[in-house]
């Protein structure tokens, strides 16, 4: 895939405005290591979510001279900190739609989570702008069909931030080349034309908060540390074994391998983490407590609950839709003393962005 393909070059100036929700994702078989422009070293998979979301609406005005390329409300108030994510983002953006260059953009953003809940919204963010920035270009690309629409969206969320490529459809999307998934490649995600098991379709991740805190290495930091890491080419290779075997656990809906898969796949992120150089360690002593309880109540009770972990402290707990109730009560027995303000948040498996009419 050619990244001209991308290119959309008419020149206009117009006023347009647009609001779009992004969910955010958990990856199954993660994404750790990138290399060039937001390329990924392996292909990863993730659900999508569904509460978790950012919803952006985005007014786009002829640029006036002196006028700044973008002004930004999150939560209804200015934050300067996001401001130089949104710029790089812009920069790395505009050759593909260069018209951008010509307007200012009012952006206002919001989440559905707590901002401060140590869940990262940088996927759900970036996808719910690009959505509003490809529907600005399908003003002026009448001919545009909706599959279109949505590569170029997820190819322009991955230059915000790899994993934003995932959030755009649902329930799972695979971004980077795999041998196992048709038109999967490293440009953009897709939504692969599989029968998954419907056990998957109404998937549950709560998400159990051990830290609210910003992360003290940030993902971008953790990525450029599998360069030159001493497991990395046995960790690339693993992960596309791992994807393999994902796949035939989420058709067949065996859900003892999809055990197995996800919580390997948590396990060695962070051992890649424990093993850069410098080395670094996201996990806290209540997320292992955590993981030790999560191991005790599967080898009791038989039932079909693990976890997974992102680039954070915080545990995923997975599990099918029928085992809800019970797990409930375990959370609420056990677990949730191990979490910070006893804070947790239900999602489940969705079907990623979608257009919301502006008030
Ligand atoms: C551990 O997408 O946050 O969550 O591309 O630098 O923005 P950047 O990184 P990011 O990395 C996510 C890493 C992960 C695994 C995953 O989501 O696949």
């Amino acid at each position: 895939m050619q990244n001209d393909s991308f290119v959309f070059e008419a020149l206009f100036e117009a006023q347009f405005q647009t609001q779009w929700q992004a969910p955010s994702n958990i990856a199954l078989v993660k994404y750790w290591g990138k290399h060039g422009s937001q390329l990924p070293k392996n292909p990863s998979i993730s659900f999508t979510l569904s509460k978790c979301v950012t919803t952006t609406s985005v007014h786009f005005s002829p640029q006036k001279k002196g006028e700044a390329r973008f002004d930004f409300l999150f939560n209804q108030k200015k934050q300067a900190d996001f401001h130089p994510k949104i710029e790089q983002f812009l920069d790395r953006i505009t050759p593909y739609f260069p018209a951008l260059k010509q307007h200012h953009l009012s952006i206002s953003s919001q989440n559905s989570f707590p901002h401060s809940s140590g869940i990262a919204s940088s996927a759900s963010a970036m996808a719910a702008l690009a959505m509003c920035i490809v529907d600005f270009e399908k003003q002026h690309h009448p001919d545009w069909s909706a599959p279109s629409m949505l590569q170029k969206a997820s190819f322009l969320a991955r230059l915000g931030s790899g994993s934003a490529a995932r959030s755009i459809a649902g329930p799972l999307m695979v971004w980077g080349q795999s041998e196992d998934f048709l038109g999967s490649n490293d440009q953009y995600a897709i939504v692969p034309q599989v029968n998954w098991h419907p056990v998957f379709k109404e998937y549950q991740d709560t998400i159990l908060v051990v830290d609210k805190g910003v992360k003290k290495v940030s993902s971008t930091l953790g990525h450029g540390l599998m360069d030159g890491h001493p497991f990395a080419s046995q960790r690339f290779a693993q992960a596309h074994d791992h994807i393999q075997q994902l796949k035939t656990a989420l058709t067949t809906g065996d859900l003892d391998q999809f055990i197995d898969l996800s919580e390997a796949e948590a396990l060695t992120l962070h051992a890649m983490m424990m093993t850069s150089n410098p080395r670094f360690v996201l996990m806290q002593p209540n997320t292992l407590a955590l993981i030790h309880k999560i191991w005790d109540f599967r080898a009791q009770t038989r039932r079909p609950l693990c976890f997974t972990l992102d680039a954070g402290a915080n545990i995923h707990l997975l599990y099918p839709q029928q085992e809800r109730i019970p797990v409930l009560d375990f959370i609420k027995n056990e677990l949730l003393s191990y979490c910070q303000q006893e804070q947790y948040i239900e999602d489940q498996v969705g079907n990623g962005t979608q257009k919301i009419p502006l008030p």
